[in-house]
C-alpha cells in the first residue's frame, strides 16, 4: 500500500462502466483522474466525488482520437505532477453491422481507440508503476474477446486483442508488482448498448438474463481490479458462455456465430 491516496485514471468515465468505475474507486478512498471528451458529464462526475467522498479528482477533458493523443494526454499528467497508481483503459467504440458495409474511417477509429490508445497508454504509464514496485492496469475487454461475432467482427476482434495483450502483460509482469486484469462484460445496459438498440431491431430480442447492469460490472471489475485477477467475466450466464467456448470445436463456435451473427445484420 502507497502512504497517500491512489490515483486511479480512467479513459471514458463520462458514461456507463467508465463512469461507474470512478464512483466506486472514489468511494473506495481513490483519488481520480478523469478522461473523455464530454467536459460537462466529467465536471460534475467530479464534483459529486469530491462532496460524497472526499477524492481529489482532476479532469481532462480531451478527444483521444486525435493524433498522439496518448504522448499529450501523459504530457499533461507530467505538467500536472500526477502519478498513475491505477490505470483504466475503458474508452471504447463499437460499430454494428456487416463489415463491408462500414465506412473505413469507421473502422479505423474503432482500432484506433480500442487497441491503439490502450496500447500505447499502457506502454506510457508502466515503466513508472513498474520502478515504483506496484500499479494496477484493468483493460475493458468483452465477452465478444473469447469468440468471433458477425455483426460486430471488427469489436469482436479488437476486444480478443485487448484479452490477449492484458493476458500476455499478467503473464510478463510478474514479480514486478505490477498487475492487468481484463474485465470482460457481456451485453451491458449503457449508452454504447442503447445506440446498438436504436440502430437494430434485432438487439430487442436478446434474452435478458444476458443484460448486465453497469454497476454489477463495475463492482465485479474493481474488486477484480484490485485483487490483481488476470481476467474477469462478470454475470454468471456470460461466465457459463465464455466458459463454454473454449470446450466446442472452433468450427461449432464460428457456426453458432455465424447464425445469430447473419440473423441481427438482415
Ligand atoms: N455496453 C456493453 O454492452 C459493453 C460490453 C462489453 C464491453 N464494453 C466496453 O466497455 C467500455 C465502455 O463502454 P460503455 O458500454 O460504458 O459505453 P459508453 O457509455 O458509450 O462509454 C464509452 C466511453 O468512451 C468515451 N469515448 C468514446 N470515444 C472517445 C474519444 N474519441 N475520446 C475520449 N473518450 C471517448 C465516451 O466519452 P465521450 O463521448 O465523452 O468522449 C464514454 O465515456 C468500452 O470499451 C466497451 O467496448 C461494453
Amino acid at each position: 500500500m502507497a502512504d497517500r491516496r491512489e490515483t486511479v485514471l480512467i479513459t471514458g468515465a463520462s458514461s456507463g462502466i467508465g463512469l461507474e468505475l470512478a464512483r466506486i474507486f472514489a468511494k473506495n478512498f481513490y483519488d481520480l483522474i478523469l478522461v473523455a471528451r464530454r467536459e460537462a458529464e466529467l465536471q460534475s462526475l467530479a464534483q459529486n466525488c469530491r462532496i460524497e467522498y472526499g477524492s481529489q479528482v482532476h479532469v481532462f477533458p480531451m478527444d483521444l482520437l486525435v493524433p498522439d493523443a496518448s504522448a499529450k494526454l501523459v504530457g499533461q499528467l507530467k505538467d500536472s505532477d500526477l502519478e498513475v497508481d491505477i490505470l483504466v483503459n475503458n474508452a471504447g467504440l463499437m460499430d454494428m453491422g456487416r463489415f463491408a458495409e462500414i465506412e473505413v474511417d469507421r473502422h479505423e477509429r474503432l482500432l484506433q481507440l480500442n487497441i491503439v490508445v490502450l496500447t500505447s497508454l499502457t506502454r506510457l504509464l508502466l515503466p513508472a508503476m513498474i520502478q515504483r514496485g506496484r500499479g494496477r492496469i484493468m483493460n475493458v475487454a468483452s465477452t465478444s474477446s473469447f469468440q468471433p461475432v458477425p455483426s460486430i467482427a471488427l469489436y469482436a476482434a479488437s476486444k480478443a486483442f485487448v484479452l490477449s495483450l492484458s493476458e500476455s502483460l499478467s503473464e510478463e509482469l510478474k514479480g514486478t508488482g505490477v498487475t492487468v486484469t481484463a474485465l470482460c462484460p457481456g451485453i451491458t445496459k449503457t449508452d454504447m448498448y442503447d445506440r446498438a438498440h436504436a440502430e437494430h431491431d434485432s438487439v430487442q430480442y436478446l434474452p435478458q438474463f444476458f443484460l448486465s447492469s453497469v454497476e454489477d460490472v463495475a463492482r465485479d471489475g474493481y474488486e477484480a481490479c484490485v485483487a490483481g485477477q488476470a481476467v474477469v467475466v462478470p454475470g454468471i450466464p456470460n461466465q457459463v458462455v465464455a466458459g463454454a467456448v473454449g470446450l466446442y470445436p472452433r468450427w461449432l463456435v464460428r457456426g453458432i456465430g455465424g447464425l445469430l451473427g447473419r440473423s441481427s445484420t438482415r
